[in-house]
């Protein structure tokens, strides 16, 4: 399988069935087999793993599940970004292909109310080990009863048939480009494209946190990536929890 990159991607292994090509990656690494660039696909993953220590679930057909290994040129505490970054990339990547994906932080891609994908980074020794998981082929009788409701695959939505190396390819293209950009320039694209793909933009969302529950409305994320929500008490930057609309 060929790239349009000139370094991610360059070193390639593609893999019919893996534990997790998280894992697979972080093994290259400790090994020094792992060059900046280094990209493991699988068709399936057995324990493939989520945030939050939750699992990813492999579907019947191959689907597009990915590890990434970068070094972006940003300083540790704005890691929260790249999951951002890499969200609005694959909505742009998914808009080649008419789909129209939306983003739900800070690492979830979400097309017409539900999640179709995510994102996982993990520090390792000063580089990202970047994991994307996109179900990019399914039905909705695929996925198992408590996913029916909240999940969905790119071809319960598109016009066309998306190849998901193409998918691939696409967002390789945009995140190499990316990554060469001076960090300002960054902070100010993810910025400006999070609020036109926010779910929530404009609406009260509730933010549940391991002691306690907060609410209000977001527009727009910091330069580190945290989410400003604006309550009635004044501007809280959130940096974790999980968030759901206030109805
Ligand atoms: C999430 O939404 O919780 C993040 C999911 C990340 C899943 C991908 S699939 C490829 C890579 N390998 C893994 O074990 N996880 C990530």
């Amino acid at each position: 399988m060929k790239f349009s990159t000139n370094l991610l991607g360059k070193n390639f292994h593609h893999l019919p069935t893996v534990d997790s090509t998280q894992n697979f990656l972080k093994n290259l690494l400790k090994t020094n087999q792992a060059p900046i660039g280094t990209l493991i696909l699988a068709d399936h993953q057995q324990t493939g793993k989520g945030t939050q220590g939750r699992s990813w679930f492999s579907l019947p057909n191959p689907q597009l599940m990915f590890s990434l290994l970068i070094k972006p040129h940003l300083a540790p505490q704005k890691l929260p970004l790249i999951n951002i970054l890499c969200g609005i990339l694959m909505a742009k990547s998914l808009e080649e292909f008419n789909v129209h994906a939306m983003i739900k932080w800070p690492n979830d891609v979400y097309i017409d109310g539900k999640k179709v994908g995510g994102i996982l980074s993990e520090l390792t020794d000063g580089k990202i080990v970047l994991g994307v998981g996109i179900n990019v082929e399914a039905t909705s009788k695929d996925f198992p009863a408590e996913l029916e409701h909240i999940a969905t695959a790119v071809s319960l939505h598109a016009p066309n048939p998306v190849d998901r190396h193409e998918l691939l390819n696409q967002f390789l293209i945009r995140l190499e480009e990316a990554l060469e950009w001076k960090p300002d320039d960054l902070i100010s694209f993810c910025q400006r494209e999070f609020e036109k793909r926010w779910i929530y933009r404009g609406e009260k969302i509730q933010i549940l946190q391991d002691s306690r529950i907060l609410q209000g409305i977001s527009h727009h994320i910091t330069s580190s990536g945290a989410l400003e929500l604006i309550t009635d008490t004044g501007v809280e930057k959130i940096i974790g929890g999980t968030i759901s609309p206030l109805l």
